[in-house]
């Protein structure tokens, strides 16, 4: 009896293994995992950061960390996952029987993520559909934008337009749903912000002091450092600032990479398809500053500011003293953000859906429903955070928030590195960095960077994790 149980047992396993989906190659897998790093990081921060840090500096830093640092742990969890076949919450108890609190805690970082998320997307929503219905660009009035978050409703709503349209894609399922977007997104997102960065560049405005600024003056503001003045404290200030935008962006230690390293086939050369993935991402980034740093230089008086802030109040201001094909700008604009967040929030449901489906071993349609519903009521939550819910909490890192910022700060600045210690100290230490070679080396491909690897998952990466986690938790302050 207990023979038969055995086997059954087994076959059930084999058939959950079977049945796995997978991508249909590399191209598919390339543009989804590069779906999920091309998100607001790349957009919003990415050029607040190079401005502020010194252009070309934080851009070198940001470049070199992306071979050393970041290649390392997006070459880990892509090959934990593939390893195991399974998503984050299960792959790190596959890998080692003590390690699967990691696997939980890195599960934990999209189940925090997604409410808030949804509740950003339904602001992309709103702005877009605004540029396409409203000709009398109320987005330019002040405190637009706060008002609009304040309001009972509307973010609720628009929340809600934002995750149905994640959920359609994640419920079509890997194939069918998320590669199958990602392959048709990714390229329109790429030709938008082609467009919009050359465009931007073109530009040319006087002032009312009869200054004229030009997209050539922006650019250089956004790509040559100044290193007069320039201090070790500073620079060191510039590249934790490169590394956590980095880490963010290549959506690592949030379990995202191993749930879709767990759906690349065998005989995919993984090696080249980080690379891909990499640079796809690094080249958005640099886009982005070229589309946005530019115009903001050119109509803004009030300089770069970060997050929501940029996205949502100066260029709608910068879009708006474009004239008229401004509001043609905008709209392209917001439909590439838009783009950007979609397939980023994908990720992060796929990543609770597929964890469910491992460990419960339910169906994807039962899966996502749960992951909806609860989506659902967290951003509703989320969005309540600007009205009946609202309160003002300090945070370690000295900045005041509402509930979004808990959530952004305590996944963002707390888990996420905390995640990618453990990472590095269980391959780098535990099982061995042999067992990440062997994965990316099968069916014979070479792993090109392979003692830079080791060096760096072993010593660099965690020691410079810990100074970035102490750094965002407040514990050392720059
Ligand atoms: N990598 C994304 C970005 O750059 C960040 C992200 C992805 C955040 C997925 C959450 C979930 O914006």
């Amino acid at each position: 009896m207990k023979g038969v149980c055995y086997i059954k047992l087994v076959a059930n396993k084999m058939d959950i293994k079977q049945q796995r989906n997978t991508f249909t190659g590399k191209l598919g897998f390339v543009m989804t995992a590069a779906g999920s790093a091309v998100g607001l990081g790349n957009i919003w921060r990415f050029p607040y950061l190079a401005v502020k840090d010194n252009g070309g500096v934080f851009i070198l830093c940001y470049i070199i960390l992306a071979v050393t640092f970041g290649f390392t742990l997006l070459t880990t969890e892509i090959s934990i996952g593939r390893k195991t076949h399974q998503s984050s919450l299960t792959a790190y108890a596959e890998i080692n029987s003590k390690w699967g609190f990691l696997g939980t805690l890195a599960s934990l970082v999209p189940v925090i993520i997604l409410p808030y998320y949804c509740a950003i997307g339904g602001w992309v929503i709103k702005y877009f559909t605004l540029y396409l219905t409203d000709p009398k660009q109320d987005t330019i009035q002040d405190n637009f934008f706060s008002n609009f978050i304040a309001e009972r409703y509307s973010p609720i709503i628009f929340a809600i337009i934002f995750l149905t349209l994640a959920s359609f894609i994640v419920f079509s399922g890997v194939n069918k749903g998320i590669e199958k977007y990602s392959k048709i997104l990714m390229p329109i997102l790429f030709v938008l912000i082609i467009g919009i960065a050359i465009y931007s560049l073109t530009l040319s405005h006087t002032n009312q002091d009869g200054i004229t600024k030009t997209g050539l003056d922006g650019l250089k503001v956004y790509l040559i450092p100044d290193f007069s003045n320039m201090t070790i404290k500073d620079f060191f200030i510039i590249l934790m600032d490169a590394m956590g935008q980095l880490f963010f962006s290549i959506s690592v230690a949030m379990g995202i990479m191993v749930t879709y390293g767990s759906y690349v086939k065998k005989d995919v050369n993984l090696m080249q398809s980080i690379n891909q993935i990499e640079i796809f991402d690094t080249i958005v980034a640099l886009l982005a500053g070229l589309m946005i740093v530019p115009a903001v230089y050119i109509f803004s008086d009030d300089g770069m500011s970060a997050g929501p802030g940029l996205m949502f109040i100066s260029l709608p201001k910068v879009f708006n003293s474009m004239g008229s094909i401004g509001n043609f700008i905008g709209l392209m604009f917001f439909l590439m953000v838009l783009f950007a967040a979609i397939t980023s929030v994908v990720s992060v449901m796929e990543t609770i859906v597929s964890s469910i489906i491992d460990k419960f071993k339910i169906s994807r349609k039962k899966s996502a429903l749960i992951v909806t519903i609860y989506a659902l009521i967290g951003s509703t939550i989320v969005c309540m955070g600007y009205n009946v819910l609202y309160f003002e909490v300090n945070l370690p890192n000295g900045t005041t928030g509402q509930i979004l910022d808990i959530l952004d700060y305590i996944s963002n600045n707390c888990l996420m590195p905390l995640v990618a210690i453990l990472t590095c100290i269980l391959v780098g230490w535990i099982v061995k960095p042999k067992i990440i070679i062997d994965e990316v080396t099968q069916g014979g491909y070479k792993f090109t960077r392979k003692n830079l690897y080791i060096i760096m998952i072993k010593y660099v990466a965690p020691i410079l994790l810990v100074v970035l986690l102490m750094q965002s938790i407040g514990i050392i302050s720059l």
